[in-house]
């Protein structure tokens, strides 16, 4: 047999599921004390929603996806992100209706980008993303923003950096556009195929441009910043200034442009500093996206959010070598020697188990010694041996794997045994 993995793509591995868990736990409890709750949408949607919500101009939209028919001939895509997902239910569910407004969802959940696959960079990843949508409060885009830092820090990395950026509102947005359109136009023959086509439908679009990153015009491009309007302006000076009172450090980037089309005022991404992370160093990308609610047939909404992936954090905890508290060892390993004891195991197993105790036990007939190995593999806080002489007198003998400590105690009292012998130890 020679089928592999599909390439860009990941086995996550007994050893390495535990660190997802971890970091999956920090992320529902940190999104639970921000007040926000999970929403679980389909991997799979209709591909007009993303053409409509990511946009048209988009590299995800133009060669990223993962589109096919079904029997019946729907074009379906598998999400290449979850905003637009959000959004749609958010509209189709009429959660705009309800009085508790910003709606403030959180989700996790495997995304796929035709990409070329490097580090860090997957065809199947897996992002954990908040959106709170119905307010256009710059308090909210700060609450979102401080959401992202505060799983960073107690996931325990360090060395972020966030970087912000305002696209303006809608009027802010038309005069850049028409001077971007102005600056590049006479020299656009002089750029790729595809900043041509982004020059009429999406220039903003060009600044992102990886192949013509070292053309001239690119430096003295029009910033966003110096085409704001007095509302974006204030609004921007607004989230700052909250940031800073919730001591939250930023630099401002006027290049950031986000390669989302949905985007407006707040734009914002988290990145890391340092060694052995190679050449992607974004970890988190997010911004306002008022107008998408509308595009996707909803009343008017405005909308925030951002998305990380645990692909990324994972790596960069890796680089800054910080060990996940993840458990090491089983409570238990249970011994057993000859028929009778062995079958008495398996209800002693299920006792201890009901009693939350994580114990085991061998299922492969191995000799006394080999099982003894096994119980060290496993990193078994105690191990249990029951052997004929043991089960005829209803007796069990407990060795403290640290210690080396053993004792002979009454089988029945096993469970109250572990029980209070591992009490304070998990
Ligand atoms: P995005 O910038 O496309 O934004 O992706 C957000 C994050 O997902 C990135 O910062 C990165 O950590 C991770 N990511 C993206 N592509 C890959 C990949 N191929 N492999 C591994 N990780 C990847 C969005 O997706 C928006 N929906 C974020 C958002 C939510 N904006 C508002 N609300």
């Amino acid at each position: 047999m020679d089928i592999r993995i599909p390439r860009g793509t990941q086995d996550i591995l007994p050893g390495t599921s535990e660190k997802w868990q971890y970091v999956e736990s920090i992320w529902h409890d940190i999104c639970r004390r921000f007040n926000y709750s999970e929403i679980r949408t389909p991997i799979f949607e209709q591909t007009e929603l993303f053409q409509r919500g990511v946009g048209d101009t988009t590299d995800i939209v133009q060669k990223e996806m993962y589109t096919f028919s079904d029997r019946s001939g729907r074009s379906l895509t598998l999400r290449p992100e979850g905003t637009a997902s959000v959004v749609r239910s958010y509209v189709e569910n009429k959660r705009y209706g309800s009085p508790d407004q910003p709606d403030k969802l959180y989700y996790t959940g495997p995304m796929f980008r035709y990409e070329r696959p490097q580090s860090g960079r997957m065809r199947q990843f897996v992002q954990f993303g908040v959106e709170a949508i119905g307010s256009a409060d710059p308090a909210v885009d700060a609450e979102v923003i401080a959401l992202a830092m505060e799983f960073y820090k107690e996931a325990g990395l360090k060395g972020l950096k966030l970087v912000l950026n305002s696209l303006g509102d809608q009027e802010s947005r038309q005069a850049h556009r028409d001077a971007l359109i102005n600056h590049f136009k006479p020299q656009i023959d002089e750029f790729c195929e595809d900043c041509q086509h982004r020059l009429e439908k999406n220039p903003l679009r060009i600044l992102d441009c990886k192949e013509d990153k070292d053309h001239p015009l690119m430096e003295t491009a029009p910033s966003i910043i110096d085409y704001l309007n007095e509302e974006s302006r204030e609004y921007f000076n607004t989230v700052q200034e909250l940031l800073d009172k919730m001591g939250i450090p930023y630099e401002i980037d006027p290049g950031l442009v986000r390669g989302l089309d949905y985007y407006n005022n707040t734009a914002f991404e988290i990145m890391i500093d340092g060694d052995g992370f190679g050449a992607i160093s974004t970890l988190t990308g997010g911004g306002r996206y008022n107008g998408l609610v509308e595009e996707l047939g909803g009343p008017e909404s405005p909308g925030i959010g951002f998305a990380l992936s645990v692909e990324r954090l994972l790596m960069a905890l890796d680089a800054q070598g910080v060990e996940l508290p993840v458990e090491k060892g089983i409570d238990c390993y249970l011994v057993t020697m000859g028929e009778e004891p062995s079958k008495e195991g398996t209800a002693i197993l299920t006792e201890l188990r009901r009693a939350g105790i994580q114990a085991d036990k061998d299922y492969l007939g191995k000799k006394m010694k080999a099982q003894f190995k096994t119980a060290d593999r496993l990193k078994a806080s105690f191990t249990a041996v029951l052997g004929e002489e043991e089960w005829q007198a209803g007796k069990i003998n407990v060795k403290d794997m640290s210690s080396g400590e053993q004792q002979v105690i009454e089988l029945e009292q096993l469970t109250a045994y572990l029980n209070e012998k591992l009490e304070g130890t998990t």
